[in-house]
C-alpha cells in the first residue's frame, strides 16, 4: 500500500524552478530547546535533503549565550539522527547562525530579522505566553511582506488565552500565512485517513449513526515524562495529546468529503465538525477521567512514579492519563460516542483510531458464535490498516470465527516535521490548524479541564507498566459492544 502525502500547491514563485533557487529563510525562535533538537531539525534535515530548500539560511535564536559554532554542532547532530548528512544539509549546517536575543523585546527582534533574506518562515518552538509576548512585539516593529509564521502546540493555554493570540497574529500577517502546527496533520497515516474514506465506496456509505456504535481514538504511550517535565506537567495529557492531535484525528474520521484538498476545503470541513463536537450529555463529571502513573516497570525500565519524576511539582495533581467521551452533533454522527483517550508509561503501544460497527440487524439462526462486531482499525504506530470481520470458521462451517485483515501503510516520504515545514515554505496551510478551529478545540476541552480543576474527578492512580486503570468510561474496543 502507498502512502498519500498532501503535496502542497505554494504559489509558482515559490518554488525553485530548474535552479531557479528562491532564497529562504527559516528563523527558530527557542533554538536550543528539546523540541528543536528532537524533532524539528531531523524534520528539517530530511526537507533539505529531498532538495525542496535549495537556497535556505537557517538562523537560530535562544536566550543561551551560543555562538555560530555551537549552533552548527547542534544542528549537526540533529540532522544526522535523521540521516541528513548530505552535500545539501552540509551547506545548511555551514552557514547557519546563532543570535542570542531576547525574542519578547523589539530591538533584538529588530537584530533577527536583519539576519533573514528572502522568503522567510519564523517558527516559534517557545511555550505559548512567551510566544504571545513575542508576536505581540512583532506586530509593534512589523513584518517583512510574505513572512510567514509557524507555531508550536500548544496554542494558546485555553480558550480565552486562544482567541487573544489569534488577534495578535491577524494584525501581523493574513490567516493563511499563519502555521498553527498539530505534527499528527504530518504524519502520513493520518493523512492516510482522507484517502481510506473518500478514495473508496466501500467504507464512507456506513460510516455514520445507522452503522457505526462507537469510535475509540487512543494514543497510549510506553515513554513516561522523559525529562519534560518543564513543559508536561503545565500540560497533562488532557492539552499534550487530547486537545490537539487527537482532535485533530477525530475531525478527519467524522468530516464530510472535501471536494479538493486544498486548504479552504479541507479545513472548512474539519472545522465544521469540530464545531459540532461537545462533551457527551454536555456532562464532563460523568464522561471524563484522568490519572496518573505510579512507579513500575515499562520494557524491562524502572520507571519512578510520576509525582517524583525530577521537576514535577506533585500537589499540581498533573494527569498523564486524560479519557473523554465526545457527541459530534451532525446528521451523519448523532448518538454515536467518539471515545478518546491517551495515557504515558502504559504496557504496549496502542496507537490506534477503531470504528466500531452496530451489530448486523439479525445474525441468521444456525449461524453460531457471534461475538464480536466488525472493526476497522487505522494504525498510528504501527502504521497500518486493519479490518476485523466475521466470516464462517474452519471447522464446522456454521461456526463464525472473526479474522483480522492487515494492511500495512507505506511509510511517508518526510517525517511530520518535515511535511509541515514544507507546508509552511510552499506556502500552503492546509496541514495546519485554522484559528477558528484552534479556538474551538479549547471549546470542546474546557468543560473537562474545568471540572478537573474544581476537584469534580478524582486523580486515580496506575502503575506504570500496566494498562491503565481498571475502569473505563466506555467499554473499549476490543472486547465488548457498548
Ligand atoms: C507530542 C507530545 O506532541 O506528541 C508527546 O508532546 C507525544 O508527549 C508525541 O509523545 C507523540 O507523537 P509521536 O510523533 O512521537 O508519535
Amino acid at each position: 500500500m502507498t502512502t498519500s502525502t498532501l503535496s502542497t500547491a505554494g504559489s509558482p514563485a515559490d518554488r525553485p524552478a530548474g535552479g531557479d533557487a528562491v532564497p529562504r529563510t527559516l528563523l527558530l525562535l527557542g533554538a536550543t530547546g528539546d523540541l528543536a533538537a528532537r524533532l524539528l531539525l531531523p524534520g528539517l534535515g530530511r526537507l533539505v535533503a529531498s532538495g525542496a530548500l535549495p537556497d535556505l539560511r537557517l538562523v537560530g535564536s535562544g536566550t543561551h549565550a551560543w555562538d555560530d559554532g555551537q549552533w552548527r554542532r547542534r544542528v549537526a547532530d540533529s540532522f544526522a539522527t535523521a540521516g541528513a548528512d548530505g552535500p545539501r544539509e552540509t551547506e545548511v549546517v555551514r552557514s547557519a547562525r546563532y543570535l542570542p536575543a531576547d525574542v519578547t523585546a523589539e530591538e533584538d527582534l529588530r537584530r533577527l530579522l536583519a539576519a533573514c533574506h528572502g522568503q522567510t518562515v519564523i517558527f516559534f518552538a517557545l511555550p505559548p505566553a512567551i510566544t504571545a509576548r513575542a508576536a505581540a512585539a512583532l506586530a509593534r516593529i512589523g513584518l517583512p511582506p510574505g513572512t510567514r509564521l509557524m507555531l508550536e502546540k500548544p496554542f494558546g493555554t485555553d480558550l480565552a488565552s486562544a482567541r487573544s493570540l489569534n488577534a495578535i497574529l491577524a494584525r501581523l500577517v493574513p490567516e493563511e500565512q499563519v502555521h498553527r502546527i498539530d505534527h499528527f496533520l504530518g504524519k502520513s497515516t493520518v493523512v492516510n485517513i482522507l484517502g481510506l474514506r473518500f478514495a473508496n465506496r466501500i467504507f464512507e456509505p456506513v460510516l455514520n449513526s445507522e452503522h457505526v456504535a462507537c469510535v475509540d481514538i487512543v494514543f497510549d504511550e510506553s515513554l513516561g515524562l522523559e525529562g519534560r517535565a518543564g513543559y508536561y506537567d503545565g500540560a497533562g495529557a488532557l492539552v499534550d495529546m487530547v486537545q490537539s492531535h487527537l482532535l485533530q484525528v477525530l475531525a478527519l474520521m467524522a468530516m464530510d468529503a472535501p471536494p479538493t484538498l486544498d486548504a479552504r476545503d479541507l479545513r472548512g470541513r474539519k472545522a465544521q465538525v469540530l464545531r459540532a463536537t461537545r462533551v457527551w450529555d454536555g456532562d464532563p463529571v460523568r464522561w471524563s477521567r484522568r490519572a496518573r502513573y505510579t512507579t513500575g516497570e515499562v520494557d524491562g525500565r524502572r520507571l519512578p512514579g510520576y509525582a517524583d519524576e525530577a521537576g514535577v511539582d506533585a500537589t499540581r495533581g498533573t494527569e498523564t492519563l486524560a479519557e473523554m467521551v465526545l457527541a459530534v452533533d451532525t446528521w451523519r454522527w448523532a448518538g454515536v460516542p467518539f471515545r478518546l483517550r491517551s495515557g504515558k508509561a502504559l504496557a504496549g503501544r496502542r496507537k490506534e483510531a477503531v470504528v466500531t460497527f452496530r451489530q448486523p440487524p439479525r445474525v441468521p439462526t444456525g449461524l453460531t458464535g457471534y461475538e464480536q462486531p466488525d472493526r476497522l482499525r487505522i494504525g498510528f504506530g504501527p502504521d497500518r490498516l486493519g479490518l476485523d470481520v466475521n466470516i464462517n470458521g474452519p471447522g464446522n462451517p456454521l461456526e463464525l470465527d472473526q479474522v483480522h485483515l492487515v494492511a500495512d501503510f507505506g511509510p511517508g516520504e518526510l517525517p511530520p516535521y518535515g511535511e509541515v515545514l514544507r507546508g509552511a515554505f510552499d506556502g500552503d496551510p492546509t496541514l495546519s490548524v485554522r484559528g477558528d478551529t484552534a479556538e474551538d478545540c479549547w471549546r470542546i476541552v474546557e468543560p473537562v479541564l474545568d471540572a478537573w480543576r474544581a476537584g469534580k474527578v478524582p486523580l486515580q492512580e496506575y502503575p506504570a507498566g500496566s494498562r491503565g486503570p481498571d475502569d473505563s468510561l466506555l467499554a473499549p474496543a476490543p472486547g465488548g459492544v457498548i
